[in-house]
C-alpha cells in the first residue's frame, strides 16, 4: 500500500459528495451564487426534476473571462478578502461549489459583468476545463448544469421520484426568496411555472411580509404577529402565527441567520416552549424568524451543505427567541385567527351552493373580516373601558343576580372588540353583538382559559390562593398513580392543591386552589396523575407547573351546560379581551368565532 495525493477530478467529486447531494442542493449553491453577485432577478429552469438540466440565470455583477477561468477552480472565491472565517458577509466564502458541481456533470457558465461589451462561456465536463470563448448573453450570469451525476452513477441511483426532487428543489428556493424579499425568484420546468415570486417592495419589514404571504400563504400574512427583540447584541425580527392557526406538522418554522435558511433543532424547541400551553401537542404553530447576530457569535462553517451553524450561546439564542415569542402572544390578548371565521362561515354554507360556486367553493370566501398584522396592533389593544371596576369579575363569582333593568343597550357595550352578550344557547355558546357583527363565544373553553391565565398569574405572584375543604376527599387510584401525585406534592401545593399518602391506592385532597370553585376533585386528580405521568422530565419546573395549571383550570370552569345571566356572560367577554391568550383554550382550539356583518350579508347573498 503505498500512500499518494489524489488527482484533482477525485478530490473535486468527494468534495462534491458533501456539498451537492441531489439536483436541490446544486440549485442552491446556484442561486446563491446568484444572490451573492447583487442579482434582483433569478431565474430557474429544470428539465426532468434537474438530473438532465439545471439552468440558472441571474443579472448579477458577471464575471469576466479572467474571473469565468479561476471561478471554476477550487478554493477560488471572491467572498474571503481578508481571508478571515469569522467575518463571513456572503453566502458563500469556501470557493467549492462551482468546482464540485462541475466535476459531477457538464457544466457551462456564460456570463457578463455589468458594462462591460461582451459576454464570455466557459464549459467543464466532468472537471475537465476547455478554454473561454466568446458569448451573447446580456449582463448578469447563466450557469447550465446538463447531466448531474452523470460521472458518479452511484448518486444518482440515490435520487428519488421526480417529485420528490423538485420539492426539493422549490422548498429550496422558497427559503431562499424568504430570506431575500428584494429579489424576484422562478422556477419553472416542462410544465410550466412552478414558483414565481415578484420583487416585493417597500421597507425590509413590508417587503419581507409581502414574501411571507407569497411563500407562505395569505392567510399566515394576516394571522401574524409580528416579532421584535434584542438580547446582548442579537436581533430577533420576524413573524409569528396566532396559536389558533395551527397545523399537524411543524414543516412552517423558518429561522434565518444572517440572512441565512438554516435547520436548527433550537428552533423547534424553542418554539414548542413558546406555544406550549396554547396548544395541543401535536399541532404546530407556523413562525419565521430572522435572527442578526455578530459573525464572532456563530459559526457558518460546520456543516457542507452550509444549512446548520453553531451558536456561540446557544442558551442565549433559545431565551431570546422563547421570550420574543412569548411576549407578542402575550400581547395579542384574545386575538384568534381569522381562519376560524372563514371556517365557520364555509360550514354554513349550503352544500350545492358551495358545489355550483365557480371556483369549487372557494371564490365566495370571505376576505378575513380583521386587517392583517400591520392593523393588528389597534384592534388587540386594550379597550379604554375594560379596566372599569364593574368588568372586574371574579371567575368564581359567576352566579349574580340578573342585569340591573337600565343595563341594556347602552351602545358603548358594543363598542367593546367582543361585543354585548345578546343571548346564550344551548347553555353553551354566549352570542354577542359588536359594532359591526356578531361573536359566539364557546363558554367552557373561553373560561378554561381566564382560569389557566389566573393560575398562571397567582403562581407567580407567590403561590395561588388555597381553600380548605370542609370535608376532605379520599380518591381512590392504583398505586402508580398515587405516588406520582404524592411525589409531586410540594409543586401541586404551589399551585393550590394539597394531598396526601392515604393508605395504599388512596390519596387525601386537603384543600384546592380557591379560583376553582366547585370544582370535581376525583376527575381533576385522575387526569393531574395521567399529566404528570406524560410530562416526564424534559421541561423546566415552570412549564410543568404551567401545564399542571391547564389541567387544573379545565376542571374549575364554567362547564358547558351551565345557564349564564346576561352579566355574568359579559362579565367574561371582558375578562377574555384583558386576558394574555385568551382566543384560545389550552388545546389551540379558539374560544370564540367572530363574523362581520359583511360576512353574514354575504352569506345570505345580500352582498
Ligand atoms: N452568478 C454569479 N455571478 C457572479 N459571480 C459568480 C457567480 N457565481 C459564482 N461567481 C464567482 O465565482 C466564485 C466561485 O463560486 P463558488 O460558488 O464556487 O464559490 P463561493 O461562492 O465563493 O463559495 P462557496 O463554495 O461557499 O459557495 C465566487 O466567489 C464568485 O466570485
Ligand atoms: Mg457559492
Amino acid at each position: 500500500m503505498t500512500i499518494r495525493v489524489l488527482p484533482e477530478t477525485t478530490v473535486n467529486r468527494i468534495a462534491a459528495g458533501e456539498v451537492v447531494e441531489r439536483p436541490a442542493s446544486a440549485v442552491k449553491e446556484l442561486v446563491e451564487n446568484a444572490i451573492d453577485a447583487d442579482a434582483r432577478r433569478i431565474e430557474v429552469t429544470l428539465a426532468t426534476a434537474g438530473r438532465t438540466l439545471i439552468a440558472v440565470a441571474d443579472d448579477g455583477i458577471g464575471m469576466s473571462a479572467a474571473e469565468l477561468a479561476l471561478a471554476v477552480e477550487r478554493h477560488a472565491t471572491s467572498k474571503l478578502p481578508d481571508d478571515d472565517l469569522l467575518d463571513i458577509a456572503f453566502l458563500g466564502f469556501r470557493g467549492e461549489a462551482l468546482p464540485s458541481i462541475a466535476s459531477v456533470s457538464r457544466l457551462a457558465i456564460a456570463s457578463r459583468p455589468r458594462g462591460a461589451a461582451e459576454a464570455w462561456r466557459l464549459d467543464v465536463e466532468a472537471g475537465r476545463k476547455a478554454a473561454a470563448r466568446p458569448a451573447a448573453l446580456p449582463a448578469g450570469t447563466r450557469v447550465e448544469v446538463r447531466d448531474l451525476f452523470f460521472a458518479t452513477p452511484a448518486r444518482l441511483k440515490f435520487l428519488k421520484s421526480d417529485r420528490a426532487e423538485i420539492g426539493h428543489v422549490l422548498d429550496t428556493v422558497r427559503r431562499l426568496a424568504m430570506a431575500n424579499p428584494a429579489v424576484a425568484f422562478s422556477v419553472a420546468d416542462e410544465t410550466g411555472t412552478r414558483l414565481r415570486f415578484e420583487a416585493a417592495q417597500g421597507d425590509l419589514l413590508d417587503a419581507r411580509l409581502a414574501r411571507l404571504a407569497a411563500v407562505m400563504g395569505r392567510e399566515f400574512a394576516e394571522n401574524a404577529l409580528p416579532i421584535e427583540a434584542e438580547r446582548e447584541g442579537l436581533r430577533l425580527t420576524g413573524y409569528a402565527g396566532l396559536p389558533t392557526l395551527n397545523q399537524g406538522y411543524a414543516r412552517a418554522q423558518y429561522l434565518f441567520v444572517n440572512g441565512r435558511p438554516v435547520r436548527d433543532p433550537l428552533l423547534a424547541g424553542a418554539v414548542r416552549g413558546a406555544y406550549q400551553d396554547l396548544l395541543a401537542r401535536d399541532r404546530h404553530p407556523m413562525v419565521a424568524l430572522y435572527l442578526e447576530v455578530p459573525h464572532t457569535s456563530v459559526d457558518v462553517n460546520v456543516h457542507p451543505m452550509k444549512t446548520e451553524v453553531r451558536f456561540r450561546d446557544p442558551g442565549l439564542v433559545r431565551g431570546l427567541i422563547v421570550g420574543a415569542l412569548r411576549h407578542a402572544l402575550a400581547a395579542a390578548g384574545h386575538r384568534a385567527s381569522t381562519t376560524v371565521a372563514a371556517e365557520a362561515l364555509g360550514a354554513f354554507r349550503p352544500r350545492d351552493a358551495v358545489a355550483a360556486s365557480p371556483v369549487g367553493g372557494q371564490g365566495w370566501r370571505p376576505m378575513p373580516s380583521r386587517g392583517g398584522a400591520a392593523s393588528a396592533a389597534g384592534w388587540y389593544a386594550p379597550f379604554p373601558e375594560a379596566a372599569a371596576p364593574s368588568a372586574r369579575v371574579d371567575a368564581t363569582s359567576f352566579g349574580l343576580a340578573e342585569a340591573p333593568a337600565d343595563y341594556d343597550d347602552a351602545p358603548a357595550r358594543t363598542a367593546y372588540p367582543l361585543g354585548a352578550a345578546r343571548a346564550q344557547l344551548h347553555e353553551t355558546y354566549i352570542v354577542a353583538q359588536t359594532a359591526d357583527g356578531i361573536v359566539i363565544v364557546d363558554q367552557h373553553a373561553a373560561h378554561e382559559r381566564l382560569v389557566h391565565e389566573r393560575m398562571k398569574q397567582a403562581l407567580e405572584g407567590g403561590g395561588v390562593k388555597r381553600q380548605i375543604l370542609l370535608v376532605p376527599e379520599v380518591v381512590e387510584m392504583d398505586e402508580a398513580a398515587c405516588e406520582r401525585l404524592v411525589g409531586r406534592a410540594a409543586e401541586l401545593a404551589e399551585l393550590g392543591l394539597v394531598v396526601e399518602a392515604f393508605g395504599a391506592g388512596a390519596v387525601v385532597v386537603r384543600e384546592v386552589p380557591a379560583m376553582l370553585g366547585q370544582a370535581d376533585v376525583k376527575g381533576l386528580l385522575r387526569d393531574l396523575a395521567d399529566e404528570i405521568a406524560e410530562l416526564g422530565e424534559g421541561l423546566s419546573l415552570k412549564e410543568r407547573l404551567e401545564r399542571v395549571c391547564g389541567t387544573m383550570a379545565c376542571h374549575g370552569s364554567v362547564r358547558a351546560g351551565r345557564r349564564l345571566t346576561v352579566t355574568e356572560m359579559d362579565a367574561l367577554l371582558r375578562q377574555m379581551e384583558q386576558t394574555p391568550h385568551s382566543g384560545q383554550c389550552n388545546h389551540g382550539r379558539p374560544t370564540y368565532v367572530e363574523l362581520s356583518l359583511a360576512d353574514i350579508e354575504r352569506l345570505f347573498g345580500r352582498r
